[in-house]
């Protein structure tokens, strides 16, 4: 047995999103967004699933907030629904929306749980979609009146604001594959989406900080994998460098160099030529909190018939798998390590010497934590009322335990935030898909914490568990 302890100061937090959880999707002047939209087509969710009701937190959000605290769950990190502040996506503020938060805000402070707000996780007002969503330049403009507004509401309480939750994934699934809503398969599409969800990042982080009633820390939450090769021919290992480029470092070299990857590719060349105005990339770099989100590698090989990377995906054998992918704890490691190293102590071309120790963050130094992770395993409610999800536990200890070692090695990792809460609407997935602390009966709304709610609950407790 070893006993890892984590420093003074870590924060052991949780994580969820709005149309994931909050259901009343019609309810107190809530306009729709594109998930309503996709969700109500048939045929796009697993057994025509919806986020009408979710987990009915917006009724419920003051008995989700005693059960964080029964935990002591120190931070959550929430989205805000933008359709539920601005219904139209521009225009007329909904007083009603913002109430919801800000109650939440007041009840989450009340039991001494630090708020870290995100204003965006997938879910664009589907008025903006209809005037060409993402892809539009606007709509970053639209962002960042949104992001003041609820500055100015919000920011005498929080003091952590995150724009986007995983714009790669926005960007990807939302047009590239069409996985995810508004359900598009355009890599045109995608590309433009992608630089404009940069853009909106740094247009917010102006709103936001000109709108603060106090200091505000402005944050980012990105999706991250490690990428290796399926083997160590030439061609795989140039695959796994196209895929880690597209995948990593088309949202890590424009928010911490300044820089755009997408230049590598001929059809990136082509789109980013016009794409990217004098400028955007300076707006772009902006940040005092990196999160990220880890839940599994890829591995990849050299497939000329994939778009953009030239490369596809493989499942490797051996590992454990969850049900939806394979559990590779060391891989939070690797990732740590290596955001620090090329990102945060790297040298860096457009970094001003005149700005000592800031490295290779070119002048900005954000903090970093994770802010997303955890498991899809099933589990369910047993004859005494208990929910036993061993393998959760088991997951939690094994990637935390490589949080530690990446801040024995240096990286100084701030937080650890785990997802989810409760168990919650899987996008595409729909309900099958259960990662929550706390288990949910979708049919009577019943939450019981899981053993893994009572082992995180200790981990906090101690600041540290035994391995
Ligand atoms: C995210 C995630 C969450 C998912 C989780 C499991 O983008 O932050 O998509 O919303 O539920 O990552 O897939």
């Amino acid at each position: 047995m070893q006993k890892l302890t984590f420093p003074e100061n870590f924060t052991w937090g949780v994580a969820a999103s709005a149309y994931q959880i909050e259901g009343a999707w019609n309810e107190d002047g809530r306009g729709p967004s594109i998930w309503d939209t996709y969700c109500h087509t048939p045929g796009k969710i697993a057994n025509g699933e919806t986020g009408d009701v979710a987990i009915d937190h917006y009724h419920r959000y003051k008995e989700d907030v005693a059960l964080m605290a029964e935990l002591g769950i120190q931070a959550y990190r929430f989205s805000i629904s933008w359709s539920r502040v601005i219904p139209e996506g521009a225009g007329t503020v909904n007083q009603k929306g913002l109430d919801f938060y800000d109650r939440l805000v007041d009840e989450l402070l009340k039991r001494k749980i630090e708020p870290y707000t995100c204003l965006y996780h997938f879910d664009l007002p589907q008025a903006l979609h209809d005037r060409g969503g993402w892809p539009e330049r606007q709509t970053a403009s639209a962002f960042a009146d949104y992001a003041r507004v609820v500055t100015e509401r919000l920011s005498d309480r929080v003091h952590t604001i995150i724009t986007h939750n995983e714009p790669w994934v926005t960007a990807a699934a939302g047009y590239f594959d069409g996985s995810h809503a508004p359900g598009i398969k355009d890599p045109a599409a995608t590309f433009k989406a992608m630089h404009h969800l940069l853009l909106s990042h740094g247009l917010a982080a102006e709103a936001i900080r000109a709108a603060a009633k106090k200091p505000v820390k402005v944050g980012i939450v990105l999706n991250l994998n490690p990428v290796h090769p399926a083997s160590d021919s030439r061609k795989d290992r140039d695959a796994a460098y196209r895929m880690d480029t597209v995948l990593n470092r088309a949202m890590l070299d424009p928010l911490l160099k300044g820089t755009t990857p997408m230049q590598e590719f001929a059809v990136g060349k082509m789109l980013t030529a016009s794409l990217i105005k004098p400028g955007d990339l300076e707006k772009i770099r902006t940040l005092d909190l990196l999160g990220v989100n880890y839940y599994t590698r890829t591995v990849v090989k050299n497939d000329p018939k994939f778009p953009v990377a030239a490369a596809s995906q493989v499942q490797p054998k051996g590992n454990e798998y969850s049900g939806m992918w394979e559990i590779y704890p060391e891989g939070l490691y690797e990732l740590l390590m290596r955001v620090w190293k090329d990102y945060f102590t790297g040298p860096n071309p457009t970094f001003p010497p005149s700005l000592p120790g800031k490295g290779g963050a070119g002048g900005i130094s954000p903090e970093l934590m994770v802010t997303e992770n955890g498991v899809p395993v099933p589990d369910g409610v047993d004859f005494d009322g208990r929910v036993r999800d061993e393998r959760r536990v088991r997951y939690l200890k094994n990637h935390i335990a490589q949080v530690h070692r990446a801040i024995a090695d240096g990286v100084p990792v701030k937080g650890y935030f785990h997802w989810s809460l409760m168990d919650n609407f899987e996008w595409a997935l729909g309900y099958g898909q259960h990662f929550g602390l706390i288990y949910v009966d979708y049919k009577t709304q019943k939450r019981t914490v899981k053993d893994s709610g009572r082992w995180f609950a200790d981990v906090i407790r101690e600041n540290g568990f035994e391995l």
